[in-house]
């Protein structure tokens, strides 16, 4: 790839975390302060541009010069897997391109995601945290609510939006969970891939046959059977679904219950209202940023960003969570405040690519709060938080596991 500023002592990238594992690395904050973007070394050698500045990160990612295609010059190869994703550009995604064929295939699936349609699944979901929570509540603690509920419920809400049968769910967490984890090899990766697409197809192929009410069903009779939508497009887009909404969620999840039993200020201020649920998820999401190492992008043309000139054919990663503590978007940034309008944090990205799932993945993790605060008001930590494993080598911050006990 193309030289991005020659200096003598080139960052690592992605930090290590400081001593508190629910803060990003403290060299981000620094960075913050500096030029707009920073070169920074990955893992392979390469060498990208760091962006950390709040307003910084939402100008890249609102600018068509940076492209999100994988194999465009440049783009930065966050992990062994995305070399490896980028060597099968036939089975992208839609995440992984740029528009027009982006949105053309992005808005097949708009309207069900928007926040009346997601509302219309909120008293499904509401049923599903309560059975799990009730289940939880009868047996005898400690129990892991990561492997008992942040887990299972968004695998089993994209199970319900696609109807898998319920045999299935292990499957799909167990190929989705390899696909998003970085403990695996590029080739289990590959072959968990393969399994996925696989299953997806004849799921594909039986609403083909037998057209149910399902959102695979509204794409086959809407989309494929009018030509729109071929099923080499189908497929990858169902796998994107449950791959970005399942570990997304699962960690978000884990990470918030943990706020809640460890944070007296958050958890007394829901206990006392609980009206501020709501906006305490977007306020967890900001603070959290589980998309820990951020977003990739390439840029296409010179782009002049703030000081740094970034020419075309050079790397850009967005910091997340380091946009997500800018202290001059968000006062107190490393203080979780429920009451702080939060809402236009970055942990769903931003621009065009923004996150599709997010009024979905707001609705789940809004009723696990309010079902923890209803059915396990009792719960805390069963061990001490230093002994909690933090999942620092995956795509998405997580736990993982959460003992609790009351
Ligand atoms: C895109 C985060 C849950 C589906 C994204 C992006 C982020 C993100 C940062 C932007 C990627 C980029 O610009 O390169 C999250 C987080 C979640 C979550 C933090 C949970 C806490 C979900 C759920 C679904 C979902 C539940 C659906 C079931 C998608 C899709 C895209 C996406 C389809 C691609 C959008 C596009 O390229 O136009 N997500 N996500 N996500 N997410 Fe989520």
């Amino acid at each position: 790839m193309v030289d991005v500023v020659q200096q003598t002592s080139v960052p690592s990238y992605p930090m290590r975390r400081g001593a508190c594992p629910l803060h990003p690395p403290p060299e981000l904050a620094a960075m913050r302060n500096g030029p707009a973007a920073r070169p920074v070394r990955l893992w392979d050698g390469s060498q990208v541009w760091l962006v950390t500045a709040y307003e910084h990160i939402r100008a890249v990612l609102g600018d068509r010069r940076f492209t999100a295609v994988t194999s465009a010059p440049g783009f930065p190869m966050m992990t062994r897997t995305s070399k490896l994703v980028r060597a099968q550009p036939q089975s992208a995604s839609f995440i992984r391109m740029d528009d027009p064929e982006h949105s053309r295939l992005r808005s097949m699936l708009a309207r069900d995601f928007l926040p009346r349609a997601v509302e219309e699944w909120r008293p499904r979901i509401r049923r599903l945290v309560e059975e799990m929570l009730t289940e939880i509540a009868a047996s005898t603690p400690p129990v892991d609510l990561v492997a008992t509920f942040a887990l299972p419920l968004p695998s089993q809400v994209i199970a319900f939006l696609l109807d898998i049968p319920d045999d299935a769910h292990a499957f799909f967490q167990n190929r989705s969970a390899i696909l998003i984890d970085r403990g695996y090899t590029p080739e289990q990766v590959k072959a968990a891939r393969e399994d996925l697409d696989g299953y997806l197809r004849e799921l594909v192929e039986s609403r083909i046959n037998k057209p149910g009410s399902d959102l695979v069903s509204r794409l086959v009779v809407n989309e494929v059977q009018t030509g729109r939508l071929t099923v080499e497009e189908l497929v990858p887009m169902c796998r994107l679904l449950l791959v970005a909404g399942h570990g997304t969620t699962s960690s978000q999840a884990a990470l918030n219950l943990l706020s809640l039993l460890t944070d007296e200020n958050l958890s007394t201020q829901l206990r006392r209202d609980p009206t501020l649920v709501p906006g305490a998820v977007d306020e967890l999401l900001r603070f959290h940023s589980i998309v820990q190492n951020g977003l990739a992008r390439a840029a296409t043309e010179d782009v002049q960003l703030g000081d740094t000139l970034i020419r075309a054919g050079e790397g850009v990663v967005l910091s997340l969570s380091a946009g997500n503590r800018d202290e001059s978007r968000f006062p107190d940034p490393d203080t979780v405040d429920p009451r702080r309008d939060a809402r236009r944090h970055l942990a769903f990205g931003h621009g065009v690519h923004q996150c599709l799932g997010q009024w979905l993945a707001k609705v789940e993790l809004e009723e696990m709060l309010y079902g923890m605060l209803r059915l396990l008001p009792q719960a805390r930590l069963a061990v001490p938080f230093e002994e909690l494993e933090f999942r620092h080598e995956v795509s998405s911050y997580g736990l993982a596991a959460l003992p609790v006990t009351w």
